[in-house]
């Protein structure tokens, strides 16, 4: 069976038992342009193969002045990679490159544009401390929320 095929049927799955987590695979995040993500907590199912997050800015400002990304990060490393992604600069899309504690980070998008990201959860653990946030300059602190993966 095709790795595709795989996460499909586990994700079918998954909705079967449960049809509440017919999204937990994937997840819409909104934001505009306040400091602000329209969720405050996401949970996604352990049996996703990746996790597909799509962001989506409907703002008016642009992404030099309101710019926001969505990143994912265990909770202990947010501080640090807020400041090393403020360090690398807009050009890297204020995510340091290389950076191994970035689990999942989108780029950085203005107002009327979405962004999405597809990522692997096999080096997540259920119960772990995870938490989403903005590297924007002086975003991290109030744009943020948990992520949880849930058995
Ligand atoms: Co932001």
């Amino acid at each position: 069976m095709s790795k595709f095929l795989k996460s499909a049927a586990l994700c079918f799955a998954a909705a079967m038992a449960h049809p509440v987590l017919a999204a937990d695979c994937e997840f819409t995040v909104g934001t505009g342009d306040m400091l602000k993500f329209d969720v405050a907590e996401m949970t996604a199912s352990a049996s996703c193969d990746t996790v597909k997050v799509t962001l989506n800015h409907m703002g008016n400002l642009n992404a030099q002045v309101m710019g926001h990304n969505w990143v994912l990060a265990k909770t202990a490393d947010v501080q640090a990679v807020a400041a090393d992604g403020m360090s690398a600069g807009a050009a890297s899309a204020y995510v340091k490159s290389g950076d191994g504690r970035v689990i999942a980070a989108t780029a950085i998008i203005g107002g009327g544009e979405s962004a999405s990201v597809e990522f692997s959860i096999a080096d997540l653990s259920v119960g772990g401390d995870y938490t989403f946030f903005c590297t924007f300059p002086g975003h991290s602190f109030v744009m943020r929320g948990k992520f949880k993966l849930e058995a």
